[in-house]
């Protein structure tokens, strides 16, 4: 009998080139935005901090971090199955969403360099930090002999544009939670190195500490202009954001569950600790945060989370297309009534606590 190592299948554009994940509402989204508005923006409130980020971007912490070490030269055939599948995805979206920072930081760029060049060197700066994030994520798919074709994800990824406060408290968010993300799994494995499967989690630590700056720079844009932050339209919005960041991440990974188990982490625990966690350095920022601890919050999202097995599982079937709309109906509108209600919890206004620690 010949032995075979059990692996999932993926589409390839050409051999070893992985066909990019369809898009869909939970996938990482690329950006872009008012690049004129950007370059009228007035600094000089805050020009001091963003100066001071700036010297630390130009101190490259991690110049020589993202270096691939002995650890890596081995097979990763035992990592097979349904395990293999969701380590793939975890490397793609990961690579993904780097990638996309990377593409919108580098634009920015290149568009604010006459207009704001202080601003635009950070810029530069953080698109460094995200093309070594997103090469080093690529470069461990190749370790399962898969890579993404950046150029082709650039040219064939739609858009979505948003006005540049929206882009700051999306990046923002996007940043902070990351950090979150990453030193939550690292510090885990830290303490059980049993699970550590692969040795991309070793440099979590410092790795993180870039997404940290990346969001500590977007606090201090954001600081330069309060008009984003200190009136009615700003509480919606941030309301919005951190809803829309949360629950994203939610569905996403209680859908991945396997792949949290296989780090020997259960997703659940792991996603209420990151949202705790970035909920609350939102409110270093933000003039209010969510309520995350109402146990109404989790209920609604749990909600959501048994809708879209449903919705997955009538994809799957036989039906016609028109009997799949039929039956996804209700539960794309008990999403939608979730999605309300959660928007309509009482949140936290922390404008009066400015300044402490939370
Ligand atoms: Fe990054
Ligand atoms: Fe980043």
């Amino acid at each position: 009998m010949v032995s075979t190592v059990q692996k999932p299948e993926f589409d390839e554009i050409r051999p070893g080139v992985k066909v990019p994940a369809k898009e869909t509402i939970l996938t990482p989204r690329f950006y872009t935005t008012d690049f004129d508005e950007m370059a009228k923006m007035d600094i000089s409130v805050n020009e001091d901090e963003l100066r001071a980020i700036l010297e630390e971007f130009r101190a490259d912490y991690n110049q020589k971090h993202f270096v691939r070490d002995e650890d890596f030269n081995q097979s990763w055939e035992h990592i097979d199955g349904e395990t293999r599948r969701l380590f793939i995805e975890f490397l793609e979206r990961s690579c993904t969403a780097e990638f996309s920072g990377f593409l919108l930081y580098k634009e920015l760029a290149r568009k604010l360099k006459t207009s704001s060049p202080l601003v635009a060197e950070c810029f530069q700066l953080m698109s460094r930090d995200e093309a070594r994030h997103a090469g080093f994520l690529n470069k461990a798919m190749s370790d399962f002999n898969l890579t993404l074709d950046l150029g082709f994800l650039t040219k064939s990824r739609q858009y979505t544009f948003f006005k540049p406060k929206f882009i700051f408290y999306a990046t923002y968010l996007s940043e902070k939670i990351g950090y979150w993300r990453y030193i939550t799994i690292y510090r885990h494995l830290e303490q059980h190195p049993e699970n550590r499967i692969y040795p991309i989690f070793k440099f979590f630590e410092n790795w993180c500490q870039d997404e940290n700056r990346h969001g500590d720079f977007f606090d201090a844009i954001m600081k330069a202009q309060p008009q984003f932050l200190n009136d009615w339209k700003a509480k919606l919005w941030c309301r919005f954001f951190l809803l829309s960041v949360f629950a994203t991440m939610y569905l996403n990974d209680v859908q991945r569950s396997g792949f949290y188990a296989s780090l020997g982490l259960d997703a659940r625990e792991y996603d209420k600790y990151v949202i705790d966690k970035t909920n609350d350095t939102a409110g270093r920022v933000f003039p209010i945060v969510l309520d995350v601890h109402n146990p109404k919050f989790y209920e609604s999202l749990e909600t959501c989370v048994s809708n879209n097995e449903q919705l997955r599982q009538i994809e799957e079937s036989n039906a016609p297309a028109p009997i799949k709309f039929l039956k996804k109906l209700p539960h794309y509108l008990s999403n939608g009534v979730q999605f309300v209600k959660l928007y309509f919890m009482k949140p936290i206004d922390v404008t009066s606590l400015e300044g402490t620690v939370l």
